[in-house]
């Protein structure tokens, strides 16, 4: 199969609509929590932030789909807007449940193929993340099993979503003519660019400082950069082998984190060695 034919646009189409899994937050099986799982949960800063990406997401989505003309393109895009609006329905499921603190405003009337362009971008980067951080809050049992399990279905479909702007973008780029991959070089550098712009703005407006989120601290003491980077891989390897291998899979991201890894874990050995020689 070539990439940006019509067969790689109904094998990305297809199999984005036929893995969607249908479930309604409120009917899942929501989990009893102690005190202090419900303090750190509730120290948690970003739930408010969380809920609005996700509100926006799914208006994004729906106001993306309505410039579209191709009825396979549109029903996935539409998909995806219902899956993100559901994701934001499961973020006010948790929040209701526990007492947390967070509320999202109506959707910015924000659409239009750029919005979607950097969402996909933004998607690409932050799912990475969020495998990392799910990943190990699974291994230290940050919060009880039962609960974190209820969101591996929201990391999946965040690994489909990604997989889908991968494989549409450059589908898009294709059919307009500039799909050789010289030529992807530059909208897509700038793409990650913009996503890292709006990452890092975000991150630097979470209040990290009260207490409960000094006992997540805690939990993640001996979290180092190799460690997460190395989590990250792992669940993003995990995610993207249940995909057709004729699907392209996002590279930027987890190639960079290979780089970074690989050059820790060098300066890493270096140093042991100089400790070693110094030593003898
Ligand atoms: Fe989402
Ligand atoms: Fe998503």
């Amino acid at each position: 199969m070539q990439i940006g034919t019509t067969e790689h646009k109904e094998l990305f189409c297809r199999s984005f609509i036929d893995s969607h899994e249908v479930y309604e937050p409120r009917d899942l099986p929501w989990p009893e929590l102690d005190e202090a799982s419900l303090a750190i949960l509730r120290s948690i800063p970003v739930w408010s932030m969380a809920l609005q990406v996700e509100v926006n997401a799914g208006a994004t989505l729906e106001s993306f789909a309505q410039s579209q003309t191709d009825s396979l393109i549109v029903q996935a895009l539409r998909l995806q807007g219902y899956e993100e609006d559901r994701h934001g329905r499961m973020l006010a499921t948790l929040i209701e449940r526990y007492g947390l603190d967070g509320k999202a405003e109506p959707a910015a009337p924000y659409g239009g193929r750029q919005a979607f362009i950097d969402f996909g971008y933004n998607e690409c980067l932050d799912s990475f993340v969020g495998f990392g951080i799910f990943r190990i809050a699974r291994q230290v049992h940050f919060l009880p099993d039962a609960l974190i399990s209820l969101f591996t279905r929201v990391m999946y479909e965040e690994a489909r979503h990604i997989v889908f702007f991968v494989n549409w973008i450059t589908y898009e780029r294709c059919v307009r003519g500039y799909g050789a991959p010289p030529l992807q070089v530059i909208p897509t550098a700038i793409g990650y660019l913009r996503a890292l712009k709006k990452t890092v703005g975000r991150a630097g407006s979470a209040n990290t400082s009260d207490k409960g989120m000094a006992a997540a601290g805690d939990i993640f003491s001996d979290l180092t950069l190799q460690k997460f980077l190395q989590a990250c891989l792992d669940e993003n390897t995990g995610f993207m082998s249940t995909f057709d291998p004729r699907l392209l899979r996002p590279r930027v991201v987890p190639t960079l984190a290979r780089f970074v890894l690989d050059a820790a874990n060098a300066i890493d050995r270096a140093r042991a060695t100089v400790r070693s020689f110094a030593r003898a």
